[in-house]
């Protein structure tokens, strides 16, 4: 197997991250097979794909006729049967490691014996969603960034028992999305949420301690690091239930200071301010 033989992609779920990782896998010419659990999440999902690539030709960034060929190469489903003949797939479902499980071992049934199964977590352990299927060393993180189409960093997460060809095909793939690709080990955070989460958690330990204002600390770093988002933003922009959800991760694997939420955080998550997603977070939103 290698990236010529890679003509159909598979993607479990549609929802931000999935639907970003459709909408580059299409337009990159990839026949893309897109799976949500309920016709209603399947249609917002590719609601979602179809409102983003209008976005990038309002944009100047593509073509009319090259997203409707985009579009043309997406098909929707219900069910992870219809992955029978990808030749790759990628798991984008919720951040839920039993959920995942389930699902890579279903794939592992549907899918030919040469095929890759990827998963976009942030944070949980791939080795452990490998030691599911009877392929281990197909399996692989690839965790893209929101918003993908515009991001241009993939992180390639080598598990235990992750093949050298398979690290491969992984990076000529992102390289065909049009992505840098760096490699990390199967550690809670990979590379770049091991550096974020807690730079994270220190802007909200400091807001809570007083040192300065959201705002002032949102144009910090944006005025005086270049940063596009300053860290509030950020986490609103992120979620805050996800930023959570990864910070649980990296602790309970490192036991380690650095990486336990504030109860500002936690409080924020009970109280449903998730940010953007739900309208309130460290800021207000409306549509
Ligand atoms: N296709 C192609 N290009 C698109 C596009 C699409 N669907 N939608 C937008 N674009 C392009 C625009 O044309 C523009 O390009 P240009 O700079 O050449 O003009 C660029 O993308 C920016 O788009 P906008 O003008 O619409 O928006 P902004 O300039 O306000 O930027 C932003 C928005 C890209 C979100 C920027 O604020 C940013 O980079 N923020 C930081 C995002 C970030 O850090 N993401 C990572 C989150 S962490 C994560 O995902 C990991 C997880 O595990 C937590």
């Amino acid at each position: 197997m290698d990236i010529s033989n890679i003509r159909a992609i598979g993607v479990v779920g549609c929802g931000l991250m999935g639907a970003g990782i459709v909408e580059i896998c299409a337009r990159a010419g990839y026949d893309v097979v897109v799976r949500e659990i309920n016709p209603e999440l399947l249609q917002k999902g590719l609601g979602r794909v179809k409102g983003s690539m209008a976005k990038g030709v309002e944009k100047g960034k593509l073509s009319q006729a090259d997203m409707e060929a985009a579009l043309a190469h997406i098909k929707g489903t219900l069910s992870l049967a219809d992955f029978k003949d990808c030749d790759l797939v990628i798991e984008a479902a919720v951040e839920n490691m039993q959920l995942k499980r389930t699902i890579f071992t279903e794939l592992d049934s549907i899918c030919r014996s040469d095929v890759i199964l990827a998963s976009n977590t942030s944070s949980l352990c791939v080795t452990e969603m490998a030691a599911a299927t009877e392929r281990p060393d197909k399996v692989l993180g690839l965790h893209f960034f929101n918003p993908v189409p515009v991001m241009p960093l993939l992180e390639i997460v080598r598990a235990l028992l992750t093949s050298d060809e398979t690290v491969e095909i992984g990076r000529a793939l992102g390289e065909k999305l049009g992505k840098t690709v760096v490699i990390a080990k199967d550690r809670p955070g990979f590379i770049a949420n091991l550096l974020f989460v807690p730079y994270s958690l220190d802007a909200i330990r400091w807001l809570d301690a007083g040192l300065a204002s959201k705002e002032e600390i949102d144009t910090t770093m944006k005025l005086g690091f270049n940063h596009p988002m300053g860290p509030f933003t950020l986490m609103d922009f992120v979620g805050l239930d996800t930023l959570l959800f990864i910070a649980d991760a990296m602790y309970e694997e490192f036991k380690d200071a650095r990486y336990a939420a504030p109860p500002l955080l936690r409080r924020m998550v009970q109280a449903g301010l998730y940010g953007r997603k739900s309208g309130r977070g460290f800021y207000t939103y409306t549509k």
